[in-house]
């Protein structure tokens, strides 16, 4: 028997914890739902946050090189709305690389608090910031936050908070999770603003592409999440028996992705199993796209005021700077 809760000869740290993990949980139910789904921020184990750093490197992969393009080119308008002193709080923060940009062109910022749900990969990279930037705060903060979050006060009260949100991460969510989420910074970012990048609608075929690189890694980050669940959870996926799937749904302006089954299959998790047909899948993740105007008008129903839109040429990507209430 493998994984005996007790047993005599097998030392209690190598049982399997009678409890699952929030990631148990949430896998058993959303494999239980029809049609199947599971939230994308299961992707983000150390592992996963590797292949999303190859991800952003991949030659399809356009928003992360036309962000930073858009960071970089704009940083002193960027920087000039921000003003002095600012408290840079980001969400969802990852490998730290995009606030650099942002650091080195505003003016004397007092602290640097970076969310993420990674909390081993976002302490390593705090490390190498606060290397590079011996006079900054550095406070990472191991943490989902799409759950209601307690942060540390304000440093003193002449600084001002200002949200960080790249790289299109807000897609992930529903519309109304999307909204709900603002309102919740607007309350957090009372005073200051944030400054949220999102991936723009373009033509189907550039979405694809970013979605379904030549080289698969977009595939091995999605079916890592397999992976993940046998090596933490006990599960028994095939992982030759799912296959990586990613296509744009037009009406609700999202990227989808799914794992395939590949043929009718059983799947064993903390006692359950789970049948598959050939061809039913789990949806892991949906990516939202918006218009420059759309996403303004949700900024403006969660009470912050668009001030200024930075895009590129191509219209690939925007980056906006939202005043939060109270700001003047
Ligand atoms: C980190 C959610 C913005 O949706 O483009 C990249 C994640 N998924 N390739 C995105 C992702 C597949 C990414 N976000």
């Amino acid at each position: 028997m493998r994984n005996p809760v007790f047993s005599f000869d097998t030392p209690i740290s190598t049982a399997r914890a009678p409890a699952l993990s929030e990631f148990g949980r949430e896998l058993s139910a959303g494999l239980a739902r029809t049609p199947r789904s599971i939230s994308p921020k299961f992707f983000y184990d150390a592992a996963g946050s590797r292949l999303f750093d190859r991800i952003c490197e991949l030659p399809e992969y356009y928003p992360t090189r036309t962000e930073l393009q858009l960071l970089t080119d704009y940083a002193p308008e960027i920087a000039a709305q921000i003003g002095s002193a600012a408290e840079v709080i980001e969400f969802g923060a990852g490998s730290l690389t995009k606030v650099r940009l942002l650091l080195d062109a505003l003016d004397a910022p007092r602290r640097y608090l970076p969310i993420d749900i990674s909390g081993e990969h976002l302490e390593a990279a705090a490390d190498r910031l606060r290397r590079d930037y011996p006079s900054l705060a550095v406070q990472p903060i191991g943490a989902d936050y799409t759950m209601p979050l307690v942060l540390p006060a304000p440093a003193d009260d002449t600084g001002r908070r200002v949200g960080f949100f790249p790289g299109s991460t807000l897609g992930n969510f529903s519309p109304a999770e999307a909204l709900a989420f603002l309102q919740l910074a607007a309350r957090l970012l009372r005073g200051g603003g944030l400054l949220l990048g999102v991936d723009l609608v373009k033509d189907p075929a550039l979405l694809h592409a970013a979605y379904n690189d030549a080289q698969g890694v977009t595939a091995a980050f999605n079916l890592n999440l397999l992976r993940r669940a046998n090596a933490e959870l006990g599960a028994d996926f095939d992982l030759d028996g799912f296959a990586h799937a990613a296509f744009y749904n037009a009406p609700l302006k999202r990227i989808e992705m799914h794992l395939v089954s590949r043929r009718a299959q059983t799947v064993r998790l903390a006692g359950e199993a789970f049948a598959f047909e050939e061809g039913e899948t789990i949806h892991t993740e949906n990516s939202h796209k918006f218009t420059v105007d759309g996403l303004r008008e949700l900024a403006l129903k969660a009470g912050f005021t668009p001030a200024a839109v930075w895009t590129d040429p191509a219209r690939l990507f925007s980056v906006h700077w939202l005043r939060a209430p109270g700001a003047q």
